[in-house]
């Protein structure tokens, strides 16, 4: 049962032009807690014709929105980061309860979110244009950016307000207007946003939020005309459909697709740190991060030492509804989870991966964390992403062999490396095939820093200067003499 201070920001309906709205259906959606299975409660689930009143708000409200001057756009974002701040405690027992994720990382994910509305709050009153010398001296050539409209979001469940507030919080410092779905596994934490939105004065249609049927929405989205961009973060097989779906309306697209990180540890790191980054990366939010590591390579003469290392680390966490006392590993989201769990398991034990820690009974959504010794690079953890806590360690000889294994997946999100040879941190990261790198770090998300990946995980940029990029046009004017 939830204890919120502040009790509107429980909401069950859809944010539409500045209204809370039901489907004129009444279907509805269950919202289950993965730590206990118990429904918390339905949302509506919309039909095309809602979805696309949706977008008729938020194409209406562009004209007037994108004129409005920066510094009002920054000042309205900034009070919405306070509330943010304000309502962290009530914001995260709405994100543990439907995501699952342990109290205190919700709470880091609600400033973390935060935290890209003040960052793009101060981005606002600094969006650019240029004057470029014309080859005739009667003119000059301007360039302008403008914002590129009505911006459609399909955000995921594993971040559900980071996700969604990092799109946001950059389509609208610039003047575009937005529709968004959050996932039907968590919804009421991006409804909580939504109506912090509405607190913090962004106007009616600026900012909406619809639930329903994902490929419905997302087909009304791709075929519409009036939506400009769309951005998407899941997985790559829905950011395929999306995009032969957009390719009649020529969207703009941003993609943050599924990752298969690496982390390489050589013979020359500091292991102590190497095992602190590594267990902040692989175990947090119970391994359901695009950007966790997925497979861990180290050099064999450190081999034992860094599985020891691990051992004691991984048999020290605690595991349990993320609402509980020192819990570091809330419940996976769902059934289908869990059983990618146990396949990834099973397929490196039979392959002759051998069990550190863990085991592959569950219970419920809940998995223990799991450490497996002398993987291969055969298994399948090495080329899928397990979303679990599961870390398979591989051993190496060379850093070649390390660096052909570590791009050896069509993914390329986030990688990680530890080594205190400064020429090989500069082979490496030069090396690696991946839009992200930590070198001897692995806390990489920061609103400063432009997320995103390469290959089979997307592109576009989200956060940092780069990230308001993907939320406008360029406009190049010629301006001629007068006569
Ligand atoms: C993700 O899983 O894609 C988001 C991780 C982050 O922003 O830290």
């Amino acid at each position: 049962m939830l204890n919120l201070k502040q009790t509107h920001l429980w909401r069950t309906q859809c944010y539409i032009g500045g209204h809370w709205c039901e489907a004129a259906t009444q279907h509805t959606i269950d919202v289950d807690n993965p730590a206990t299975g118990e429904v918390l409660g339905q949302v509506p689930k919309l039909d095309e014709g809602e979805v696309e009143a949706a977008i008729d708000a938020a194409h209406s409200a562009f004209s007037t929105w994108s004129r409005v001057t920066a510094s009002e756009r920054s000042a309205i974002l900034y009070r919405w980061y306070e509330l943010m701040l304000e309502n962290e405690d009530d914001l995260a027992q709405i994100m543990t309860a439907e995501q699952g994720k342990p109290l205190s990382e919700s709470k880091g994910e609600i400033r973390y979110a935060a935290s890209y509305l003040k960052w793009f709050a101060e981005e606002a009153v600094r969006v650019y244009g240029d004057i470029i010398p014309a080859a005739d001296e009667q003119q000059k050539i301007l360039v302008q950016k403008q914002a590129v409209g009505v911006c459609a979001f399909i955000t995921p469940w594993n971040f559900p307000v980071a996700m969604l507030a990092r799109k946001a919080a950059a389509a609208i410092a610039v003047g575009c207007t937005v529709v968004s779905k959050p996932a039907s596994a968590t919804p009421f934490s991006a409804l909580a946003f939504a109506y912090l939105a509405q607190e913090a004065g962004v106007p009616g249609g600026v900012f909406n939020l619809v639930t329903g049927s994902a490929s419905e929405i997302g087909k009304v989205f791709s075929d519409s005309r009036k939506v400009k961009k769309i951005s998407f973060t899941g997985s790559t097989r829905v950011g395929q459909k999306l995009m032969s779906q957009s390719a009649e309306q020529l969207h703009k697209l941003s993609f943050e697709l599924g990752g298969n990180a690496p982390c390489i540890v050589f013979d020359d790191a500091n292991l102590e740190q190497a095992v602190d980054g590594i267990m902040a990366a692989k175990f947090r939010n119970g391994g359901q991060t695009c950007i966790c590591i997925n497979r861990l390579y180290v050099q064999r003469a450190v081999y034992s030492q860094v599985i020891q290392l691990l051992k004691q680390k991984i048999t020290q966490l605690q595991v349990g509804g993320g609402d509980g006392d020192n819990v570091d590993v809330g419940p996976l989201i769902n059934h289908d989870a869990v059983e990618k769990f146990q396949q990834h398991l099973r397929d490196a034990l039979d392959k002759g991966a051998e069990l550190v820690v863990g085991s592959d009974q569950t219970e419920g959504n809940f998995v223990q964390p799991t450490l497996l010794q002398n993987a291969s690079q055969e298994m399948l953890f090495c080329h899928e992403e397990s979303f679990a806590p599961l870390l398979g360690v591989v051993p190496f000889d060379t850093e070649e062999q390390a660096l052909i294994w570590a791009n050896d997946t069509p993914y390329g999100l986030a990688s990680y490396f530890y080594s205190n040879n400064v020429q090989r941190v500069m082979r490496v990261m030069d090396g690696i095939e991946a839009g992200m790198v930590g070198a001897n770090a692995t806390a990489l998300s920061n609103p400063a820093a432009p997320f995103g990946g390469v290959k089979h995980s997307g592109f576009g940029r989200e956060g940092s200067k780069y990230g308001l990029e993907d939320y406008v046009n360029i406009k190049y004017i010629l301006l001629g003499g007068q006569a």
